[in-house]
C-alpha cells in the first residue's frame, strides 16, 4: 500500500505539519492533490479526505459523539466498563487499547479514570489520533481526561511483547477491522468508508490476541459484532453480550493459573 500524504492548508500551521509528517513519515505535499485519499490539515483540525463520495474523516475527542458519550454515557454499568472490569472495581486498570483506530473506545475507558495507552499501527490513524489529543489536551472539558491517555505509533503485537514486567498493563482492549460481513456494514456508514479503505483489514488478530494474553496482568477484552466470530486460536473464558457488540474476555487466572503469583 503507498503512503498516504499530508497537505498543510493553512500556511501559518506549517510547522505543526512538518511536524506530523516527520512523526509518522508521511509525506509531505505542496499542492492538494486531484485524487485519491490524503490527510489535510486545516485551520482546526487533522482530517482524512478524498476527491470522492465520502465524507471527512477526523478524531474527536472535544465535541460531536465524544462530548455525548462525556456528558450522557452510562458510567460503569456501560457494557464496554463491565467488560474492561469496573464495576464494583477499587483501583482503575491501567488499559492498553491495542487497536486504537479512532480512539473511540480508549476516550470512553479514559472518561471512566482509566489511564490509557492507545498503540496504533497506521500513520494515518495515528495522525489523526495524535491530532485529536492535541485539540483534547487544549479545552477545558477534556484536559484532564487527555492527561490519562498516552498515544504510541507501533505494532501492538511486538510493542507488547518487549515490555518490561513493570510496565505490563491490567488490561489488554482489542478491536480489530475484521474482513467479515458485520463489522463491513457496522464500517460501512458513508465517512469511515475512507477510513476502512486507507487501514484496510486486520488479518492478524491471531498474533495480536496471543500477545495480548502474554502482557495483559488481568484479562484481554476482544470487541466484536454481536453475531461475528471470535479471533482464531485460544477461546474465551467468557461472553458478555450487548445490543449490537460482543465482548470476548479471556481472563488471565483462567487462561495461565501461576499468574497469581507473578
Ligand atoms: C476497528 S479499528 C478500532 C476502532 C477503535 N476501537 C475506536 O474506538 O475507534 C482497528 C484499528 O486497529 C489498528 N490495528 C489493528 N491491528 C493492530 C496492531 N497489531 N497494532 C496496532 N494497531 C493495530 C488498525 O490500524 C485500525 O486503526
Amino acid at each position: 500500500m503507498t503512503a498516504t500524504p499530508l497537505f498543510c492548508a493553512e500556511s501559518a500551521r506549517r510547522d505543526y505539519a512538518e511536524g506530523l509528517a516527520s512523526r509518522f513519515a508521511l509525506p509531505l505535499l505542496s499542492r492538494q492533490p486531484a485524487e485519491g485519499y490524503w490527510l489535510e490539515l486545516g485551520a482546526e483540525r487533522l482530517e482524512l479526505v478524498t476527491t470522492g463520495k465520502h465524507g471527512a474523516v477526523y478524531a474527536e475527542f472535544v465535541e460531536g459523539a465524544a462530548r455525548h458519550r462525556r456528558e450522557q454515557g452510562g458510567g460503569r454499568g456501560q457494557p464496554v466498563a463491565k467488560a474492561v472490569g469496573l464495576k464494583g472495581a477499587k483501583d482503575l486498570p491501567h488499559i492498553v487499547d491495542a487497536t486504537a483506530g479512532l480512539g473511540r473506545d480508549s476516550f470512553v475507558l479514559a472518561s471512566l479514570g482509566c489511564q490509557v495507552t492507545m498503540v496504533e499501527r497506521s500513520p494515518v490513524a495515528a495522525a489523526l489520533l495524535f491530532d485529536a489529543l492535541e485539540r483534547a489536551a487544549r479545552a477545558a472539558d477534556t484536559a484532564a481526561i487527555a492527561a490519562r491517555m498516552q498515544l504510541v505509533h507501533a505494532n501492538s503485537a511486538d510493542w507488547l511483547l518487549q515490555l518490561p514486567p513493570e510496565q505490563r498493563p491490567d488490561v489488554v482492549f482489542v478491536d480489530p477491522m475484521f474482513p467479515d460481513t458485520d463489522k463491513k456494514s457496522a464500517a460501512a456508514k458513508k465517512d469511515m468508508q475512507a477510513f476502512q479503505q486507507v487501514i484496510g483489514d486486520d488479518m492478524d488478530s491471531a498474533r495480536l490476541l496471543e500477545a495480548a494474553i502474554t502482557a495483559a496482568r488481568v484479562r484481554v477484552v476482544v470487541k466484536r459484532p454481536r453475531l461475528g466470530a471470535p479471533i482464531e486460536g485460544i477461546r474465551p473464558s467468557a461472553v458478555l453480550d450487548g445490543k449490537s457488540t460482543r465482548f470476548d474476555l479471556y481472563i488471565i487466572k483462567a487462561l495461565r493459573p501461576q499468574a497469581d503469583s507473578e
